[in-house]
C-alpha cells in the first residue's frame, strides 16, 4: 500500500477487537459489583442489607472469591453479543429506514432501533445468563460454569438453557428504550464539543445519563430474571415466578413496590466508572492498533 493513497480508518476488525477489549476490562473491575447486584435481587426480605452490608456479608461468610465467582459467562458472551448488538442495529436500523422511507435517522426510529437490536440480543445473552445468576446465588452449589450447563441439560434438556429467555428480552427492550429515549435530547443540551475530548466527555456524560435512565426503567425486568433464573425447574411444578408481567405483580404484592428496585444502586454505582473504563480502554487499544498497524492508518 502507497502512502499516497492517504489516512485510512482502522478496520472494523480492530474497532470491533478493541470494543471487546473494554468490555471484558470493565467486567475484571466492576464484577463483584454485579455479585453484590444477584444478591440483592434474589434477597426475599422486606429490608436489605444495602450495597456495603451484602458486600460484606460475602466477604465474611463466604470469602473474597465469592465476589468473582460466575465471571466466566461474562466473559464469553462479551464478544458475541457484542458481534450481535453491531449487526441488529445495522439490520433493523436500515430495515425501519426503508420502511419509513427517511433517509436519515431521528430520535423515534433510534429509540425503535434500538429496542429492536435489544431483544434480538437477549436470545444471545440467555444461556449466559442463566450460568451466570446460578453461580452468584447464594445457595449454589455447583462446581463451575459446565457443571451448571451439564445440570440443566440433564434435567430440562437444551432449551432448559433458555430459561428466563421473556424476561431477558423485556429487560433488555426496555434497556435500550431508555437509553436511546433520552440520549439524544441530553446530547442537544450539551454544548457542541469543539475539541475530542470535549466530545469524549459529551459522549461519556450523554452515555451515563441514558445509562441511568436505562437502568431505571429495566430494573424491576432484571429483578424478576434474577428470580426465574436462579430457580431449577422442577417437573410438574409450576415455578412461582414464570411470565414476567404477572412475575412483578408477584413481587410487589409479597415485598412491596420497593422490591422491585433491588439492586439498583449497585447497578448504577457501576455505570460512570464502567463508562469510563470502557472509553479509557478502547482509546488506549485503538492507539496501540495504530502504531501497530503503521501509515496509513489513522
Ligand atoms: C421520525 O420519522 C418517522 C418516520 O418518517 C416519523 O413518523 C416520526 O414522526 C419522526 N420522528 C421525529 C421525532 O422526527
Ligand atoms: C409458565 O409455566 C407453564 C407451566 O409450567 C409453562 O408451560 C410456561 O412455559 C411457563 N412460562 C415461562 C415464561 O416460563
Amino acid at each position: 500500500m502507497s502512502s499516497t493513497e492517504g489516512p485510512k480508518p482502522l478496520p472494523f476488525v480492530a474497532n470491533f477487537a478493541a470494543g471487546a477489549i473494554a468490555g471484558i476490562s470493565e467486567i475484571l473491575t466492576f464484577y463483584p459489583l454485579g455479585v453484590v447486584k444477584t444478591r440483592m435481587q434474589l434477597e426475599t426480605g422486606k429490608s436489605g442489607l444495602g450495597v456495603v452490608g451484602t458486600f460484606k456479608g460475602i466477604v465474611k461468610q463466604e470469602g473474597v472469591s465469592r465476589l468473582y465467582r460466575g465471571l466466566v459467562p461474562p466473559l464469553l458472551m462479551e464478544a458475541p453479543k457484542r458481534a450481535t448488538k453491531f449487526a441488529a442495529n445495522d439490520f433493523w436500523g436500515n430495515t425501519y429506514l426503508k420502511l419509513t422511507g427517511e433517509s436519515k435517522m431521528n430520535q423515534s426510529l433510534s429509540v425503535l432501533t434500538g429496542c429492536s437490536a435489544g431483544a434480538t440480543e437477549s436470545f444471545v445473552v440467555v444461556p449466559f445468563e442463566l450460568v451466570k445468576i446460578r453461580l452468584q446465588d447464594k445457595t449454589s452449589t455447583y462446581k463451575g460454569p459446565m457443571d451448571v450447563v451439564k445440570s440443566i441439560v440433564k434435567s430440562d434438556g437444551l432449551l432448559g438453557l433458555y430459561a428466563g429467555m421473556e424476561s431477558t428480552f423485556w429487560r433488555h427492550l426496555w434497556w435500550n428504550g431508555g437509553y436511546f429515549g433520552c440520549i439524544f435530547q441530553v446530547r442537544a443540551m450539551l454544548p457542541k464539543p469543539e475539541t475530542p475530548q470535549a466530545t469524549l466527555m459529551n459522549n461519556l456524560i450523554s452515555g451515563t445519563v441514558g445509562g441511568c435512565v436505562g437502568t431505571m426503567v429495566n430494573t424491576p425486568f432484571d429483578v424478576v430474571k434474577s428470580r426465574i433464573q436462579s430457580q431449577p425447574a422442577v417437573p410438574g411444578v409450576v415455578p412461582k415466578y414464570n411470565w414476567t408481567y404477572p412475575a412483578l405483580l408477584t413481587i410487589a404484592r409479597e415485598e412491596g413496590p420497593a422490591a422491585l428496585y433491588k439492586g439498583f444502586v449497585p447497578k448504577v454505582l457501576r455505570l460512570a466508572p464502567g463508562g469510563g473504563v470502557l472509553l479509557l480502554v478502547v482509546e488506549f487499544t485503538l492507539t496501540a492498533f495504530r502504531k501497530a498497524l503503521g501509515p496509513p492508518y489513522v
